[in-house]
């Protein structure tokens, strides 16, 4: 194995971030640095992530944070093999800074450039803090990302589910915006279900039952808005009880679409596949990403579901989840290990991906 080491950069949505990851000739990997700059005070007044407001604030920040993750990591730039630089999906003015300072970099240190797809980061970070062998299914519930995943290996991704309309932590973030709970919606939302009765209103589960393996959450939302209305003026208890009841429709909703697709991938590979399977003792994995992740109720449904069907439920350190550089840095080092070729410096950010 050849030793490499990469620095990251994201900036898609609404975090400027940059790493420094290696693996060694052992095989052994190393987060030399991670550095998350959050833009969320500048949005929350907003409700949302406003896009100007977001690639103003990555230009201003991005080149003393790359300095940051350069000293943290205690190296310079000579001593980096590549540069990684998400360039899509996400937004675009965020994605033409980090992607053309990572050109930038590329060009003036003389080092290839890996332009990284956000979701491909998110799909390797397992590979990195778990160790998993391909192949194995990744639910990616974020603001702006539903998808269940199979990774077969690095850049062979099979989409097998997504939403149709919203993405799960957007809801969370609308039915908080309804009830008059903070942004980001999702940790107000958790923290008001603790006290909710969940049986009080019986929300709509989107798409339960059926064979395709797609989510759907806007029915839920808008159902959400019509209880509320129905009941106004809402006292805490009454908000409390709308959480718990929504959160447990999304709880029911994930466990049937998850659930059909833990079986999609027990027919596919049925018995053993490289690396796992009964020979080595170990099981197929599915692993979460994204900020929705956090959620525990969640969590502890899909770890359920995991057990139950003989799968390992694999949930990697939150900030690793969330949108951060680490994933980038180490997804152009798996690219790089596989002896791709570096992109071109004429690669173009693409905001739909
Ligand atoms: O991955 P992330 O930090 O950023 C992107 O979307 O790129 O995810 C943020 C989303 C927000 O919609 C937020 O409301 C949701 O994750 N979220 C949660 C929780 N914490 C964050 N949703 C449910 N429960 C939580 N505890
Ligand atoms: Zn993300």
């Amino acid at each position: 194995v050849p030793f490499l080491r990469i620095l990251g950069i994201e900036t898609s949505c609404d975090e400027t971030a940059a790493a420094v990851v290696e693996r060694d000739a052992e095989g052994q990997s190393n987060v030399l640095s991670d550095v998350v700059l959050s833009q969320l005070d500048e949005h929350s007044a907003y409700g949302g992530v406003v896009p100007e407001i977001a690639a103003r604030a990555h230009v201003e920040a991005l080149d003393e944070l790359i300095e940051e993750a350069l000293k943290r990591a205690n190296v310079s730039l000579n001593d980096v093999d590549a540069i990684a630089a998400t360039s899509g999906p996400g937004l675009i003015g965020g994605l033409l800074v980090g992607l053309m300072t990572g050109k930038a970099i590329a060009r003036a240190a003389g080092k290839p450039l890996y332009a990284i797809n956000h979701l491909e980061g998110h799909a390797l970070t397992a590979r990195l803090t778990d160790g998993l062998s391909f192949p194995y299914l990744m639910l990616l519930v974020s603001g702006g990302h539903t998808q269940l995943i199979l990774v077969r290996g690095v850049g062979q991704y099979e989409r097998w589910g997504t939403t149709i309309d919203d993405a799960l932590g957007e809801a969370f973030d609308k039915t908080a915006k309804l009830l008059g709970l903070p942004y980001p919606g999702g940790p107000a939302v958790e923290r008001m279900a603790r006290d909710g009765n969940p049986a009080r209103f019986d929300f709509p589960r989107p798409l339960v039952g059926e064979a395709r393996l797609d989510f759907s959450f806007s029915g839920l939302k808008t159902a959400v808005r019509q209880a509320a209305q129905d009941i106004a003026p809402l006292s805490d208890q009454d908000v409390a009880d709308i959480c718990a009841s929504f959160q447990k429709a999304v709880s029911r909703t994930l466990k049937d679409r998850i659930g059909r697709g833990l079986l999609r991938f027990k027919t596919e590979f049925p018995a053993t596949f490289p690396g796992t399977g009964p020979a080595t003792g170990e099981k197929p994995a599915l692993v979460v990403a994204g900020g929705v992740a956090a959620n525990l109720e969640l969590r502890g449904t899909l770890q359920a579901l995991c057990d139950k069907n003989g799968f390992r439920f694999v949930a990697p350190p939150l900030h690793l989840c969330t949108d951060n550089a680490v994933m980038i840095a180490w997804a152009g080092l798996e690219r790089m290990a596989t002896g791709a070729a570096p992109d071109t410096l004429d690669v173009q950010p693409r905001s739909r991906w």
